[in-house]
């Protein structure tokens, strides 16, 4: 039942990496997305918040956020706005005795780890109190006009079974009915794994020391799940992996299960007293096919997420993998049914004889009850608590707890798949249902391990039994790069709450307006929760939902399907029209860029020069390359002079953003220049009176510019350098879809000194005063210099008439570069 390992790996990543890759429509940095008031930061006092566990309380407007010996109640709002706190920091006494044990200083404290709604007025919260665990009530809500947040003392009590005591321990809880269901290592030493029931009368626990009940499990998640109306039937179930217990330990490989457990179990009577007599887990299969039908697994779960369906017994479960090998690291998002889930516990029990023997289906009888189900008046009432089974029912569990069947996710196979050698880490997931024109959609948001939060959508093709993975947006949520430790979803709030070492970060879940204002930028967006509604791209509400609003939306979340959607409904295309317009000037044998930089990165460039009446497409070769900050002449000659037009292709929709007049400027006249300059220069002091210009010819393809070109330096001086690039994304080390060719690398680096006001008024560009500001504050001081490399001075524009009105998708905000 442990399936086979698989052995040709390589052919199977072989497979993998010739998936589709994943490219983000939309890219933004955390200075974006604070420019666009998307997102609120919550820092503390401290340089890092180190929040430990989440809760999200829609009823009361707050996030409530166990951190480093502080909690904190944060507002939906802003989470920025009027916190309340609570400091709860171990003892001095707990601290020496916690460093008696020969722990270090920052392991001392109060880690707050489990956090809960324990009743309409309290919180349930614990922490591992420097390695002595500790619990108590903490009181929320208002009175009055007062918000209330305050520990109640007398409440304190020892954590000891519902906290770990050391903070890096895996945890995961949920308390359902005045009841804490939590899987941890429930000592010192972490020799004790166990999944645990307790309230006030009772502790209910997985066996000790029994590893084929749990064999170093690493607690990922955990959910109450009704079977059916009669609540005695609740199920509890866990998300864990563990190692295999094939050959006494030879196969140390990690599986994921899933494990199950009545709600009501009370144990044996006789035995099993106080251990769970329904405990049955499997395993959660998440792997892709490969050649000669050998698969690749991804065994090591993540993180899950359990979305809650308007039915209740039927949620789904989206399981976040990951898989590593010599070969190697790849991650994997799995959908499961709660229809497969109960399947494989209904199913055939594994069997074998002795640990080296293989698990076969069981064939022998099976007692009655059947082991695994509980004391309910849907499995007949016979038995009014699991008290009552028969011993034979408890020891059959106790010798048969592994399913044979595993559950296989939906549709067989990951509906999200990352395996790019060098790939980002994926650390967290949580999911929105959405509802759109043509039908609802998940949108799965991902946390990574720099920061980011991908938001995607994956879409199921039945008739060729594919799944399509649509990148909608990658949020650079933090400005310094830590892994994503929590993701929480407030729907009433349409936001999305993202915790990491450094705070807790509130993120809007959309952002219409920004995909552009024309029919065909909304619907290529494909964003299920935007729709085009005559005038603008906006949020999209379901008929039924906003009555007023009966306006004609226009969205196709499945095709992008602008061309049908949008026709007739824009002129573009061959008439130029809504296109930007520009001119720019280059230095004969100089490099040159003409900038087309489009909002999606999923739309391909083209270029054109129009030789009247006709055009011709731009190839791109050693001198002429297509970069995705737009075109790059390395050595500029005069016949290159005509005008270009940068067109984008994106699901066959065709999209002309610019059209640029390039005139070229013989190299003698300026060369003359140049050496006035340095003639000059001589006199009173270099530094001040040149400009040095930086002709960087290796910008590099940098897919993850979304930059206005107008704001950049190229703009500013046209076509006599490279703006500085901006620091690349965080893909950046993978072409673009747009970049048709990779930048040869730099001759001999051409630095040369220009006399740039008078080479600005040569070329009309009159005002001096502002071409020395300019020249000062960006080129003229080796120090500021360097700093250009990052940052965007204020730009200034050039030559350059807008042709669209304000509503332009491809101009993004004025932005120095987040650094
Ligand atoms: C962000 O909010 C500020 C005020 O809170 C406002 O001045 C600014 O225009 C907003 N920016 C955007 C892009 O909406
Ligand atoms: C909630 O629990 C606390 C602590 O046990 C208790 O003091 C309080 O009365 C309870 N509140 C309600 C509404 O039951
Ligand atoms: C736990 O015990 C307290 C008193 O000891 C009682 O008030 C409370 O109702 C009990 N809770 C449950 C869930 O049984
Ligand atoms: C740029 O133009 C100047 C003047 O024509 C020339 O001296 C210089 O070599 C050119 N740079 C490059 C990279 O061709």
């Amino acid at each position: 039942m442990e399936c086979v390992k698989n052995v040709s790996l390589i052919l199977s990543v072989f497979l993998l990496s010739s998936a589709q890759s994943v490219y983000p429509r939309i890219r933004l940095s955390h200075k974006e997305l604070w420019d666009l008031n998307r997102t609120w930061v919550f820092q503390g006092p401290g340089p890092s918040l180190q929040p430990q566990t989440m809760l999200l309380d829609e009823a009361h407007e707050r996030l409530y956020v166990g951190a480093k010996n502080i909690l904190y109640s944060l507002s939906l709002e802003r989470v920025n706005h009027q916190h309340r706190e609570i400091d709860w920091a171990s003892s001095v006494s707990q601290v020496e005795d916690c460093l008696m044990k020969g722990r270090e200083k920052p392991e001392c404290a109060n880690y707050i780890k489990v956090l809960h709604r324990y009743n309409t007025t309290h919180l349930l919260a614990c922490g591992t109190g420097a390695f002595n665990p500790h619990c108590a009530k903490i009181r929320v809500g208002h009175t009055g006009q007062v918000r209330q947040f305050e520990l109640e003392e007398q409440s304190i009590e020892s954590g000891r079974g519902r906290c770990p005591y050391d903070h890096n321990s895996p945890v995961t809880s949920t308390l359902d009915r005045g009841e804490l269901y939590i899987g941890l290592y429930t000592d010192y030493w972490e020799n004790d794994a166990a999944l645990c029931r307790l309230n006030n009368q009772s502790y209910t626990r997985t066996e000790r020391d029994d590893r084929q009940q749990l064999n170093e499990p690493k607690f990922i998640g955990s959910v109450v799940i009704p079977d059916n109306n009669d609540r005695d039937d609740d199920k509890v179930y866990f998300f864990f992996t563990e190692r295999g217990t094939d050959a006494e330990g030879v196969n140390k490989a990690v599986y994921t299960r899933v494990g199950r457990v009545c709600a009501n179990d009370q144990g044996g009577q006789r035995m099993l007293v106080n251990r769970w007599s329904s405990f049955l887990k499997t395993r959660l299969i998440c792997s892709v096919a490969g050649p000669n039908g050998i698969d690749t697994h991804f065994d090591e779960l993540e993180d899950v997420f359990v979305l809650k369906n308007k039915d209740e017994k039927n949620p789904e479960i989206f399981g976040l993998f990951s898989t590593t090998s010599a070969v190697f690291q790849g991650y994997a998002v799995c959908v499961y049914h709660m229809d497969d889930v109960r399947a494989a516990f209904n199913g055939q029990f594994a069997h074998r004889e002795r640990p080296e023997h293989h698990w076969t289906p069981y064939e022998g009888r099976v007692p009655y009850p059947r082991p695994g189900s509980c004391a309910s008046e849907v499995n007949g009432g016979g038995f009014s608590g699991s008290k009552e089974f028969p011993d034979e029912v408890l020891r059959f569990v106790r010798s048969h707890p592994i399913m044979f069947s595993p559950v296989l996710p939906l549709h067989r196979r990951p509906v999200l798949l990352q395996t790019e050698p060098g790939g980002r880490r994926l650390t967290q997931i949580a999911v929105d249902r959405v509802q759109a024109q043509d039908g609802h959609y998940h949108v799965l948001y991902i946390g990574t391990g720099d920061s980011v939060v991908l938001k995607v959508i994956t879409i199921y093709n039945k008739d060729t039994d594919t799944i399509e993975e649509v990148l909608l947006e990658e949020l650079q949520v933090f400005k310094v790069p830590f892994p994503i430790t929590e993701i929480i979803i407030s729907a009433k709030r349409q936001q999305l709450y993202v915790g990491s070492e450094v705070g807790v970060a509130q993120v809007r879940l959309h952002q219409c307006d920004l995909y552009g204002s024309e029919c065909a930028d909304c619907c290529l967006a494909r964003d299920p929760y935007c729709a085009w509604d005559g005038i603008t791209c906006s949020r999209y509400y379901p008929a039924g939902v906003y009555t007023k609003s009966r306006r004609f939306r226009r969205q196709d979340v499945r095709h992008g399907n602008a061309v049908q959607l949008c026709n007739g409904l824009q002129i573009d295309g061959e008439q130029y029209q809504g296109a930007a317009e520009r001119q720019v000037y280059g230095v004969e044998s100089n490099s040159t860029l003409l900038e087309c930089t489009p909002r999606s990165l999923q739309a391909r460039v083209m270029w054109y020069i129009q030789r009247d009446p006709d055009r011709e497409e731009v190839g791109g070769d050693e001198r002429v390359v297509i970069t995705t900050h737009g075109l790059l002449f390395l050595r500029v000659r005069s016949g290159d002079a005509g005008v270009y037009v940068c067109q984008t292709v994106e699901h066959g929709y065709v999209h002309t953003l610019l059209r640029v007049t390039l005139h070229v400027l013989g190299g003698q006249k300026v060369g003359a220049l140049i050496h006035r300059t340095g003639e000059e220069g001589e006199g009173e002091g270099e530094k001040k009176a040149t400009c040095h210009l930086p002709i960087d010819t290796s910008p590099g393809p940098h897919p993850g510019s979304n930059s206005d070109p107008s704001s950049r330096l190229q703009g500013a001086l046209p076509g006599l350098s490279l703006a500085p690039a901006p620091a690349p994304g965080p893909t950046s080390r993978l072409p673009g879809p747009g970049t048709t060719s990779r930048l040869p690398a730099p001759g001999p680096g051409p630095s040369s000194q220009l006399w740039y006001k008078e080479f600005l008024q040569l070329i009309g560009y009159g005002d001096s005063q502002q071409v020395e500001e300019y020249c000062e504050r960006v080129w003229c001081s080796g120090k500021r210099r360097r700093k250009t490399k990052r940052r965007y001075t204020q730009p200034m524009e050039v030559g350059e008439r807008k042709g669209r009105g304000k509503g332009d998708p491809h101009r993004a905000p004025r932005h120095t570069l987040d650094n």
